[in-house]
């Protein structure tokens, strides 16, 4: 959540960091700012909105200064107008700020520098720290590199700053605690940001800064220290993707693009994850996840830690899990977990799942559960696992060992091709622990091989025969202001996810419900407005989940069923039908997801909604 550049070279800096920010724009767009150094005054620029505000205010060809920092902004602490837009400045305007988190003690900071004759102007948490570093500076600090540091010294919480003053012109300051900067290492040129897409155009050398950390930035080069002052030596990274995978390419939206990338993802994960040639006569084993025996030895329960649909692809996993490896699984919300953890049980995997790698409450039940679980009797160490799109991120910091969901960069704000990698991550665990431990007959381990291979072209199939058919769908959500949204089994995470994915981008209020619970309470909601979409595929809980449609239809609900294209019954039962693939039941999930995705797509677009940058939401939610 939010995102902050940081420049300082030779080359005029604002357009450098607009063109970061709108990279960046994933991680808030409530209001964006910039300020740059001019003739020995800071220059500050800020608008309420989406970047574009801000650009429209920016006079490019009069500012050339070669240094500055930049910030877009998903509100915490304050409402989302220009006085609360970073970046913030002391008193007499001669430091500037940008910052990436929470000040948890915030309140106490800024009672205290008030009594010291600071003047606020912000209802943020972050405007404390420039009021703070020029405290230090009041307090004998010589040096903009110390003053910062002994700010940071007295903040509490997670943060990422980056730190300017008109009075040192020539140097960039930055720290990190548990919230995510990589500096970009150019030729007599350096970059920060809180995510590398920002920088990548102009540099692919990179280092990330680590928790506890700060650097100084000159034109002269980093240098890199503890918050305790020591210095650290680091080498820098070569990143090898492509920025050309961050553009639409096309797509009138990064999420249409995302949909249409999953068979890709797939297919990744496939080459990835699976020996190709592997038949059921050979002896040895099919996947090549590489991870840690330790992982696996005397494996008795697995605990899976996520949030939103990163949850729901865990629900799924969980299913897997038991049913193909028979591991007692459990499954919490991260932001539950971190304050009530389950009793120590021994021999535990626990799986945190998140494609950011960076989302607060994850970290915090993964790193919780490392330290509960030290200094205990070894059957009681933890075994950490996380599951996410970013190898390079916060939470692989964390566990002993990593399954990449192979997505790429995904921009829309809804996750789509990373929930997709997350499935996979899934199939491929779920099916070597079952394998490992002699739960699954080598005949349905092939019968399944094989129905993995064949989900990419299942996948695009659906995409080359429903999207027009639910483009057209979309116009009859016009008025609806309520969805209802039903699954069982393997299928009832994709039911929550299909109204996650309504709710976030086309704010129609849905929800998932096992179907079987309807009953219970829920079908008292339902009349002729209210639309219910039910998963109804082949396997063990098809009978009952077409007489749960059937009850919601007799309560004149209109019915859209997912089906399966070989289901003959589906349009008597249904108003409308969206038939994919048949497929085995223990995969469906993977092509059930696909119309989910597309119906809500459609329907915000319909609505001409930011369908790629919802209201109120970020991609990477690294606060509480
Ligand atoms: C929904 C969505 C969110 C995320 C959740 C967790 O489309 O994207 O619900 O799934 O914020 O994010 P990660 O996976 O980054 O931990």
């Amino acid at each position: 959540m939010c995102g902050i550049v940081g420049y300082i070279g030779t080359q005029p800096a604002q357009s450098i960091l607009v063109s970061g920010l709108e990279k960046l724009e994933y991680r808030g767009y409530d209001s964006a700012g910039v300020a740059t150094i001019v003739e020995g005054n800071l220059d500050c620029i800020r608008a309420k909105g989406k970047l574009h505000n801000l650009r429209d205010k920016i006079e490019f060809a009069t500012n050339r200064a070669p240094i500055g920092i930049g910030h877009t902004r998903w509100a915490t602490h304050g409402k989302p107008e220009e006085y609360n837009a970073h970046p913030h400045t002391d008193t007499q305007r001669r430091l500037a700020v940008v910052q990436n988190g929470i000040i948890e003690n915030y309140r106490e900071l800024r009672e205290e520098l008030k009594k010291q004759g600071h003047e606020f102007r912000s209802e943020t948490d972050t405007e404390v720290i420039p009021h703070l570093i020029c405290q230090c500076f009041a307090d004998g600090a010589d040096t903009l590199m110390v003053a910062v540091q002994q700010a940071v010294h007295k903040l509490s919480g997670a943060f990422a700053i980056a730190v300017i003053s008109a009075d040192y012109p020539d140097e960039l300051v930055l720290a990190r605690q548990q919230a995510p900067l990589v500096i970009g290492i150019g030729e007599g040129e350096y970059f920060c940001a809180s995510d590398t897409p920002a920088i990548v155009q102009y540099t692919r050398t990179i280092l990330p800064l680590e928790n506890g950390e700060m650097a100084r930035l000159t034109r002269d080069g980093v240098e890199v220290y503890t918050f305790a002052g020591e210095k650290v030596n680091r080498t820098p990274r070569t990143i090898t993707w492509n920025p050309i995978a961050v553009e639409k390419q096309g797509f009138r939206h990064f999420m249409a693009k995302e949909i249409y990338e999953q068979p890709a993802v797939v297919r990744t994960c496939l080459e990835a994850y699976l020996d190709l040639d592997w038949t059921p006569a050979s002896s040895k084993s099919p996947f090549k996840l590489d991870l840690p025996e330790s992982i696996y030895k005397d494996l008795e329960n697995i605990q899976i830690v996520a949030c939103g649909t990163s949850l729901h692809a865990g629900m799924v996993g969980k299913y897997l899990i038991e049913e193909l490896a028979q591991i007692p699984t459990a499954i919490q919300y991260a932001s539950e977990f971190r304050y009530s953890p389950p009793p120590l049980v021994p021999n535990t995997l626990t799986i945190g799942i998140t494609q950011s790698g960076e989302t607060a409450d994850t970290l915090a039940a993964v790193e919780i559960e490392k330290s509960r679980r030290q200094n205990k009797d070894p059957k009681y160490h933890s075994r950490l696992l996380a599951v996410t799109n970013r190898t390079d991120s916060a939470i692989t910091r964390v566990v002993d060992c990593v399954i990449d969901t192979h997505a790429g960069m995904e921009i829309g704000v809804a996750a789509t091709k990373t929930f997709m990698g997350q499935l996979m991550a899934f199939y491929f665990l779920s099916l070597d622990l079952a394998h490992r431990r002699g739960t699954i007959t080598p005949a349905r381990l092939s019968e399944i091989i094989t129905g993995l291979k064949v989900l990419p072209s299942q996948i695009e199939v659906i995409l080359e025969t429903q999207e027009k058919y639910i483009e057209e769908l979309s116009h009859s959500f016009l008025d609806t202001h309520d969805a209802i949204f039903l699954g069982r089994g393997i299928n009832f995470p994709i039911a929550l996810e299909g109204a996650l994915k309504l709710k976030e981008i086309s704010y129609i209020h849905a929800e998932g419900y096992p179907s079987g619970e309807m009953k219970h309470g829920p079908i008292a909601l339902l009349d002729a407005k209210v639309p219910v979409i039910a998963i109804t595929m082949p396997g063990k809980v098809y009978e009952k989940a077409i007489s749960n449609a059937q009850e919601a239809k007799a309560r004149d609900s209109h019915l859209y069923g997912v089906v399966a294209a070989s289901d003959k019954d589906a349009t008597e039962i249904f108003d409308k039908v969206l038939p994919v693939p048949d497929v085995d039941e223990l995969l469906s999930p993977v092509l059930t997801v696909i119309p989910m995705q597309l119906m809500s797509y459609h329907i915000a677009a319909m609505r001409g909604l930011d369908v790629d940058q919802p209201r109120n939401l970020a991609k990477s939610v690294t606060v509480e």
